[in-house]
């Protein structure tokens, strides 16, 4: 059994169109509130979502977003049934993007000047998975600062 596990913490139910629903994420034993899960339904494409997560920093490197977001995605499409997830992260949150790498969601797309974060334009990857189980093709990447994600968008 995993040592984290999520709760529903907001309304409406999770899987509702055009709201981020936010989960509240404990750990197991103590249920101290150690981050959050977040997903948000596509309104014009209701089997379609955006995941997002966030764990506090004294928390973080112990496997537990990992958990976190294999569940999330087990909840996503074995219970709300939904065909497509979509996550995005900075190209420089190396973390971020491995963790997405090994929960196997896939890399599709490369935005380049696509947000404006502390003072500088920034890029950001977009990764899919659609249920498929097939896996990262960058599976096996160190997502450390010497194989930087930009790496692949040769
Ligand atoms: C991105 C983020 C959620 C990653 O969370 P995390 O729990 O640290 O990630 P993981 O579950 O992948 O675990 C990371 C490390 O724990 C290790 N780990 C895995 N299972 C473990 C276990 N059972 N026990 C101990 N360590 C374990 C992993 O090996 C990994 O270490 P490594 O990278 O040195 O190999 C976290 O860094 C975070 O909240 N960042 C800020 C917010 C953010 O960027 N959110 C994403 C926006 S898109």
């Amino acid at each position: 059994m995993g040592r984290a596990f999520c709760t529903v913490k907001t309304v409406p139910l999770p899987g509702v169109p055009v709201q981020w629903y936010q989960f509240a994420l404990g750990e197991r034993e103590g249920g101290v509130l150690i981050g959050d899960l977040a997903l948000e339904v596509n309104d014009a494409k209701p089997s379609m979502a955006e995941l997002g997560f966030t764990l506090a920093p004294e928390y973080q490197g112990n496997g537990y977003g990992l958990e976190a977001v294999r569940g999330l995605l087990g909840y996503a499409f074995g219970t709300l049934h939904l065909r497509r997830l979509t996550a995005v992260t900075d190209a420089l949150n190396y973390s971020a993007a491995l963790l997405l790498d090994r929960v196997g969601m896939r890399r599709e797309a490369y935005f380049q000047e696509n947000i404006f974060f502390k003072g500088a334009w920034g890029e950001r990857v977009c990764f899919r998975d659609t249920g498929s189980g097939m896996g990262s093709w960058v599976r096996g990447r160190t997502g450390s600062a010497d194989d930087p994600i930009r790496a692949w968008d040769t």
